[in-house]
């Protein structure tokens, strides 16, 4: 029997060493599921899909289902989706547009902002029934970044600010591409799942040293992967050349940064910025110049990151731009939902060309996510071996170094500093009863 004690938990997490425990327990399951989703800032949804009133996505915070509404009066809420009656889920589309939520069990009504507007045969209600006590609850907090939507089920524990904290840079990353200033979640999604624990999408959105290795039939005789931007020739290049099958050296120089509540980034990918031309980037470019003017253009199209991590489980991808959630659903299997992003005010043509490239990129038969899917599959399998009970994250321990820029963490992004910030955090979380 597992209780939790920070005794126990503590003794999950070694330096460079994480008990396999944490990906194959159901106990341990459970306990991330109060103890991290419960009261942390989750990414519920953005502005852009719920833009008129009535308009809802439905989701889940750990393992409780959640509605993002917009009601009449322009705000948006998110409410636990739960019929304050006798229980059932209100709402039950992933989205939808509605007047009012009606549950489907006695017909309780509610508005777009919770409240209990009616009660079908009022005249059975015992006498002193108050329907303002009845209304849809609210999660605890909320908090909204240029769009983004987080909600957190508990009171207190850090402000959603010093959450974000220099993870802002990230988000400000993706949106100021956009010529109007913000960006669109409204091309539908990817969405999938695998038979595996949520921690290993989540490790491996920031992990550089199994992209040579994993990823290998996507690059071509010279080491170079496929293009995953608008307007690149050809994408990156992480092997010096098919025949030594080296990990090429601008893909070794990459960085990793971590922060506070194991979040992070890695750095740009090394492309030919002044060879990125197409007629779509072509005109984007000066759809975003005659916005914010050429020297700003340029700085804006400067790249920084590469992929982000709010953890513990968002991820923003500055190449083929999208915003991935990873959702766990049990301790063996997860579901993953990839968002295009369209910039808004960029021209359509450059917007396709993002979601087409998603397509090859992330998509549930894609050529890259695939190769992790598989890799995440075959970790819980193997895991069922009680060979060990430990797993190694220890590449590049003791090389970390501050930095300045963002107050964060460096460290070489094919090491695994990143996943130890992950744990890191998931042991402050975990011990936290
Ligand atoms: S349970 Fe929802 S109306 Fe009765
Ligand atoms: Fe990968």
């Amino acid at each position: 029997m597992f209780d939790g004690t920070p005794d126990e938990i503590s003794g999950l997490v070694e330096p460079g060493r994480v008990h396999r425990r944490v990906y194959t327990d159901p106990d341990i399951f459970e306990l991330e599921m109060s103890r991290i989703f419960g009261r942390t800032w989750i990414f519920v949804g953005h502005d852009s899909q719920v833009p008129n009133p009535g308009d809802y996505i439905t989701t889940e915070i750990g393992r409780q289902p959640v509605i993002l509404i917009r009601h009449s009066d322009g705000n948006s809420h998110v409410l636990l989706n739960r019929c304050a009656h006798r229980g059932p889920k209100v709402c039950n589309e992933p989205c939808g547009n509605a007047k009012a939520l009606t549950c489907l069990y006695h017909g309780w009504t509610y508005d777009t902002d919770g409240s209990l507007i009616d009660v079908s045969m009022p005249e059975g209600a015992a006498k002193d029934f108050d329907k303002t006590q009845f209304s849809l609850a609210s999660v605890a907090q909320t908090g909204r970044y240029r769009g983004f939507i987080f909600a957190n089920l508990a009171e207190g524990g850090p402000s959603f600010d010093d959450f974000l904290g220099p993870m802002k840079a990230n988000i400000d990353d993706l949106v100021d591409r956009a010529p109007d200033g913000e960006i669109l979640l409204d091309a539908g999604m990817h969405r999938y799942f695998f038979r595996g624990n949520w921690k290993l999408q989540v490790e491996n959105v920031l992990d550089s040293y199994h992209v040579p290795y994993s990823h290998a039939s996507t690059v071509n005789k010279k080491g170079e992967q496929f293009s995953r931007r608008e307007g690149d020739k050809e994408g990156a290049k992480v092997i010096d050349d098919k025949k030594t099958d080296k990990t090429a050296d601008v893909w070794k120089g990459r960085r990793s940064f971590v922060v506070n509540f194991g979040h992070g980034w890695t750095s740009n990918t090394e492309l030919n910025e002044k060879g990125r031309s197409s007629p779509a980037y072509d005109a984007y470019k000066d759809a975003l110049a005659a916005k914010v003017g050429r020297e700003r253009m340029e700085e804006i199209l400067t790249p920084e990151f590469h992929n982000s991590l709010l953890y513990p489980n968002t991820s923003i991808m500055g190449l083929n731009i999208h915003i991935r959630v990873i959702r766990p659903v049990a301790v063996d299997l997860t579901e993953v939902t990839v968002y295009p992003v369209r910039l808004k005010g960029a021209p359509d043509s450059m917007n396709f060309g993002n979601i087409r490239l998603l397509n090859v990129t992330h998509s549930a038969a894609s050529f890259v996510q695939t190769d992790d899917l598989e890799s995440f599959r075959r970790t819980q399998l193997g895991l069922r071996s009680e060979q060990s009970d430990w797993i190694d994250i220890s590449r590049g321990m003791g090389e970390e170094k501050a930095d300045g820029h963002y107050n964060a963490t460096t460290e070489s992004a094919m090491h695994e500093m990143v996943i130890r910030a992950q744990y890191d955090a998931w042991r402050q979380y975990m011990c936290d009863a």
